[in-house]
């Protein structure tokens, strides 16, 4: 299945759009898409389907977002405690995302018509290098992209990304671009993975188990949380649309935290040059992955 589908909704889940669409309607929705390998079970079918399945329903739900007019969506696609999992299962996962990156390299044209910009978000480094170098090129192909975003954590925890932004910080305060009196709350949102994007307005995990799994965890603090019950690959548009009305109904409450808690963005001439920096280095490394810079 393709990145990117037309709308198939009908006359009557698109009635219920439009009733959404009449309220707030979140600048930025997350999802944690659990129970791939129970629906599996469930089907009696292998581990792998299940994945399939799992990224059939991704590609869906990104179309349902499109309609719903929600501009961007970070996604859980692999955690880098899956890498924990059993070779068969690993290999299988990686072969699915190689197929799929590839994939996303031939809808060059669809991409650019709805102008999504791709943005894997992890540590590459942890990958196999052909999967690395797919990454890489996706990303660049879209990175004048500014319509609709498209986050995918692979290879990914947020314990990891802290820790990376970190030792950037450490590195910017060794390196003498910055003084530890340089660092503060802003400067560490715009040292993590997501420094581009705006935090989550909601988050939606699957499959009725409770708890972040290691994901966003700075990011989500004033997020509004949305558990289900359904298994992912079995996500339908209701249970999007539940999850919005319930966010719409708490969202006034949810702006006023998260206002309160804006975290103040200081800025002088040594965190402009250590952002230049870090942000230089990224796109180096894109470059390099990707096979444009030697
Ligand atoms: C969680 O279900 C799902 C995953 C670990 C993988 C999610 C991947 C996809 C949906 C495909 C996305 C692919 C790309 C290339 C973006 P689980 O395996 O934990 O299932 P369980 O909770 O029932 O054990
Ligand atoms: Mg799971």
């Amino acid at each position: 299945m393709a990145w990117i589908r037309d709308s198939t909704l009908s006359w009557f889940q698109l009635l219920c759009v439009k009733v959404i669409k009449a309220g707030k309607v979140p600048r930025h929705v997350a999802f944690i898409m659990d129970g791939n390998r129970r629906y599996a079970r469930k089907n009696n079918v292998l581990k792998a389907e299940g994945h399939n399945k799992g990224f059939d329903k991704l590609a869906e739900t990104l179309q349902w977002c499109l309609d719903l007019g929600i501009p961007e969506v970070t996604v859980y696609a692999f955690s880098i405690e899956n890498f924990k999992r059993t070779e068969d299962e690993v290999d299988a996962l990686m072969e699915l995302a190689r197929q799929k990156f590839r994939r996303l390299l031939n809808e060059k044209e669809k991409l650019m018509e709805h102008g999504v910009r791709i943005r894997i978000i992890g540590n590459l480094s942890l990958l196999p290098h052909d999967v690395q170098k797919l990454i890489a090129e996706a990303m660049l192909m879209t990175q004048e992209n500014n319509k609709a975003f498209l986050n995918v954590a692979f290879a990914y925890t947020a314990h990891d990304e802290m820790t990376n932004a970190v030792r950037s910080l450490s590195i910017g305060v060794s390196e003498g671009l910055l003084l530890p009196s340089d660092i503060s709350e802003s400067l560490i949102d715009r040292s993590l993975y997501t420094s581009d994007s705006p935090d989550p307005d909601l988050v939606i995990r699957t499959s009725g188990e409770v708890r972040f799994s290691d994901f966003l965890l700075w990011q989500l603090s004033f997020s509004y949380v949305y558990f289900t019950e359904v298994l992912w690959p079995e996500f339908t548009i209701w249970h999007l649309l539940a999850a919005v009305f319930h966010y719409q109904r708490n969202y006034r409450h949810i702006e006023e935290i998260q206002s309160l808690h804006k975290p103040v963005e200081h800025t002088n001439e040594r965190i402009s040059s250590y952002l230049t920096w870090l942000y230089g280095s990224r796109e180096d490394t894109l470059l390099k992955l990707g096979g444009k810079l030697l």
